[in-house]
């Protein structure tokens, strides 16, 4: 600011010290021309009053003097004198003025000086005897008085020269007039001077403040503000400049308000995209990201950071970068043992007709449930062959050694066949399952639901594992609360999860084992009902994943005891097509529980 201030005094005072220069030197021509005329009419006059003098003296003189040669010639100088003396003695002449008489050889007859006996019969060096008047100007040497000179020589009737009138004047009363009005001009001068340039400083003010505004409100304006307008003071050229100003800067608010709003448009798109969104510059310094972004990354980003920084992966996209590339970062997720799969799109940004890039995008997202499920689509076709295929190998392999000759050794044939009934048994089993699957997937199975007793379902559940616990020592009990509702449910299908829960619950109790199956009602109204065991649980590591298909922990361990894998995933469907949920808890080596709910069954169904 202040730099403009100096800059604005500095345009002011060239203006005024350029305008007093001007006035100074008109001002001196000025007087030194009244100084030179004033001085040469002075003089004039000066030199018309000696010359009044002398002719006064003239026609007495030359009565006097020629008298006196035609009388006689042999008249000598004092005798003339005397005649000249009494003529100037009349004469009433100022102190500072002496007049002399001379004759025709520059001889003193008379003077009006108080020296006169000294002066009387010497010779006049200053006056210059020729036939006409003369005025020169001489100097005393010692006082440094000067003395304008006139001399004017008297002539007979005859027309010879008898005698030279010599006047001698100071100058300096003319010196003193001519130095006070010199000292007046001066006067005036100054003052012309002080008025004038007292003008021209506010002929400067108006000239600059209006540009010192201008530019101060330039400056403030580049700080960002544009709502700002100058005092149009005139229709001028500055005046102009006040309103191109004042034009420009509404104009680029206009323009900046506009910019703001698209700006903010493309910030709440990207804000609200639900990927993850880092634009960098052309040399990878970040410049926009969302809230996704950070989400996804689980890290604050900063605006300038570097996208290298920022992004977890060993092999960065090298800038600039000419097509779009596609990698995946897998990055450790707190909560989860699993990583979160994010996939990452660089897309170059080149401007039209640009060959290099301007800007990078750069778009994350979390995959990690499509690479989950890509994975056990994968997973479920690999199982499904090598289900299959275990149990069509055994079989080959029994008929390969009954056709070698075990048909002839009954008892080997016998058991022979069993166990190759027992594998296709398994593969018909296997195969329903997968029908049950596909058909649950492809939602083509029919749920008749209706409302049912629970307690009634339960008990026969029961009824049907008791046997088997009796045969294995598990001691199996039944937990239902009162006043349990109706549930509204397909029987059929919440009879088999229940009967997949009961026979993994004995499958993997070992004897002596306890298991509990029991009901009740949860806050939010659904029934829940859990089938606990004491058996050999389940390590935490596999609990997540245990509803997946074919998902077993011991692979051989269930296959030997007729599992496929694919109970509680069927359970798992069942129980999401009653919109209730499924869940598992497991402690290893100690016990499994396995919880789901059912809907409640309204008052109007159950009529
Ligand atoms: N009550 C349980 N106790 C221990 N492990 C269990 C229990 N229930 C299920 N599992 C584990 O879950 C796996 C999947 O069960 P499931 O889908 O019913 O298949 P399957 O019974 O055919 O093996 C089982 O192989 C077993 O490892
Ligand atoms: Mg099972």
């Amino acid at each position: 600011m202040s730099k403009v201030h100096q800059y604005m005094s500095r345009l002011q005072w060239k203006l005024v010290v350029i305008f007093l220069l001007l006035t100074i030197a008109s001002v001196q021509l000025i007087g030194v021309f009244i100084i030179r005329i004033l001085e040469e009419r002075y003089n004039d006059d000066f030199i018309k009053d000696l010359e009044i003098q002398a002719q006064s003296i003239e026609v007495p003189l030359q009565t006097i003097l020629s008298n006196n040669h035609a009388k006689d010639d042999n008249r000598t100088v004092t005798e003339e004198s005397k005649e000249v003396d009494a003529l100037l003695k009349k004469l009433t002449i100022s102190k500072d003025m002496q007049i002399q008489v001379l004759n025709e050889n520059g001889i003193v007859l008379g003077t009006t000086s108080s020296s006169k006996n000294q002066i009387i019969g010497t010779k006049n060096v200053y006056a210059n005897l020729y036939n006409t008047s003369s005025k020169t100007i001489r100097r005393d040497p010692n006082t440094n008085v000067d003395y304008q000179i006139y001399t004017r020589p008297i002539k007979n009737h005859n027309g010879d020269l008898i005698a030279v009138v010599y006047i001698e004047a100071s100058l300096q009363p003319v010196y003193t007039k001519i130095s006070i009005i010199t000292k007046q001009l001066i006067a005036i001068a100054a003052l012309v001077l002080v008025s004038s340039a007292f003008l021209i400083v506010l002929l400067a003010r108006t000239i600059t403040s209006p540009l010192e505004e201008i530019t101060k409100k330039t400056t403030e304006m580049a700080t960002g503000n544009f709502d700002i307008q100058v005092k149009v003071y005139s229709q001028d050229e500055i005046g102009k400049l006040a309103t191109a100003f004042n034009n420009l800067s509404s104009d680029l608010q206009k323009a900046l308000s506009q910019k703001e709003e698209e700006k903010e448009k493309l910030e709440s798109v990207v804000a609200n995209m639900s990927d993850g969104v880092i634009a960098t510059d052309r040399n990878g310094q970040i410049i926009v990201k969302n809230r996704w972004a950070e989400k996804i990354l689980n890290r604050p980003i900063q605006l300038g950071d570097s996208i290298e920084k920022v992004l977890p992966i060993s092999d960065p996209p090298l800038l600039p970068l000419n097509t779009k590339r596609q990698t995946f970062l897998a990055l450790d997720s707190e909560d989860n043992e699993e990583n979160t799969i994010v996939k990452v799109t660089f897309t170059p940004i080149k401007p039209q007709g640009q060959e290099e890039m301007v800007s990078l995008i750069t778009i994350l997202q979390d995959v990690t449930e499509e690479e989950k499920l890509d994975r056990q689509r994968k997973d479920f076709v690999a199982n499904v062959s090598h289900e299959l295929r275990t149990p069509l190998t055994t079989i080959k392999s029994y008929l390969e050694s009954l056709e070698d000759g075990a048909i002839h050794e009954p008892e080997l044939a016998m058991r022979f066949l069993k166990v190759a009934r027992q594998e296709s048994d398994r593969m018909t089993r296997l195969i329903h399952d997968l029908l049950q699957l596909s058909r649950l997937d492809a939602k083509q199975t029919r749920f008749i639901k209706k409302a049912i007793t629970l307690s009634t379902m339960l008990e026969d559940v029961v009824d049907r594992f008791s046997m088997q616990c009796k045969q294995k020592k598990i001691d199996l009990s039944l937990q239902i609360s009162s006043h349990l509702p109706h549930v509204y449910v397909d029987r059929d299908k919440i009879d088999q999860v229940l009967d997949n829960l009961l026979s993994n619950a004995v499958k993997f109790t070992p004897e002596g084992g306890k298991i509990v199956v029991s009901a009740k009602r949860q806050k939010n109204g659904m029934v829940k009902v859990s089938v606990a065991d004491t058996g050999i649980g389940i390590p935490k590591k596999d609990l997540s994943r245990i509803f997946e298909r074919f998902y077993r922990v011991d692979k051989a361990r269930s296959r030997s005891m007729g599992g496929t894998g694919l109970g509680l995933a069927i359970a798992q469907e069942i129980v999401r097509y009653h919109e209730g949920e499924i869940w598992i808890t497991s402690e290893y080596q100690k016990g499994t529980k396995v919880s789901f709910t059912l809907p409640p069954c309204e008052p109007e169904v159950t009529g």
